[in-house]
């Protein structure tokens, strides 16, 4: 079967896979990122002697920050289907010493192997956009936490990507275009809320954040980079266009003036007894 366009459906079945590591390590690391992923995670509520699961967990960033919120006390359990991620994710928890209170399990959102109840809190960050079906996820998180715990979800949300750029015409052909052949719902961000609800789930809240980057940081660029190569592939511009469109980018950024931003949307509820 051809492999689906989205690398993040199938990290191993990539040519290479490292270079995914790197990526989701680099977004980790960009100052933006950080304050809106401890946002999110202060907005969850996660506390203290907690135990915790991330269903999505890639390389493990968030999991590094849950270890540091729970404590010696607490414990983090984190998931993901991908094999390299899960090792990438093992080999840093020991780099930072937090191995201690740090697992990880290679395994799909979708089928937990874990029993009813047995987490205090259960997170996705950036997962459900990349499956086809994330009710499926979201159902197994809460069948895993205990009654009073909470489920926390967080996606990017693509109807909200905003680029500055000389050629605005081409820049939404772009970024639409390559956004609703890649994700299943490229406006998924602004949903949660409403599936956190549908699940029955008791004081859902929502918070919206904002990625601003006006340094056109590494992640950024390969972000838009990747975006350029797909509408390649996608046949929505020829080779020459994307070139052309990666270079204005790049003059924006040495003239100062380049802005990018992208709402991320985070939702938290309470499971009922
Ligand atoms: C963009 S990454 C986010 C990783 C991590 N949560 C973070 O914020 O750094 C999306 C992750 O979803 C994982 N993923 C894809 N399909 C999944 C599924 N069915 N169940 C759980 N995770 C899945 C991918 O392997 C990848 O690690």
């Amino acid at each position: 079967m051809p492999l689906h366009i989205d690398p993040y459906r199938n990290v191993d079945g990539q040519s290479d896979p490292g270079r995914y590591v790197n990526s989701l390590e680099a977004r980790g690391r960009v100052r933006s990122q950080i304050r809106l992923r401890r946002r999110f995670l202060k907005f969850a509520g996660v506390r203290p002697g907690w135990r915790v699961l991330e269903v999505g967990c890639g390389t493990g960033v968030v999991c590094r920050d849950l270890a540091t919120i729970v404590g010696r006390r607490g414990a983090v359990v984190g998931v993901d289907p991908s094999r390299v991620f899960v090792r990438a994710a093992r080999r840093l928890a020991r780099e930072h010493r937090l191995h201690g209170r740090l697992r990880f399990e290679v395994g799909s959102g979708a089928r937990l192997r874990f029993r009813d109840g047995v987490f205090d809190g259960a997170l996705a960050v950036t997962v459900l956009l990349h499956v086809p079906d994330p009710e499926s996820i979201v159902s197994e998180m809460v069948r895993v936490t205990r009654p009073g715990g909470v489920v926390a979800v967080q996606d990017q949300d693509f109807g909200t990507f905003a680029l500055e750029h000389p050629d605005r015409a081409l820049t939404r052909r772009i970024l639409e275009g390559v956004a609703r052949r890649v994700y299943a719902d490229p406006w998924s961000g602004r949903t949660l809320f409403g599936m956190l609800r549908r699940f029955g789930l008791a004081r859902v809240r929502l918070t919206t954040d904002v990625y601003q980057d006006t340094r056109l940081e590494p992640w950024t660029w390969s972000m838009l980079e990747r975006r350029a190569e797909n509408a390649v592939s996608l046949g929505i511009v020829g080779a020459a266009g994307a070139r052309g469109w990666l270079d204005a980018i790049k003059a924006e950024a040495q003239a100062g003036t380049f802005v990018c931003t992208l709402n991320f949307y985070g939702a938290v509820g309470v499971k009922v007894p």
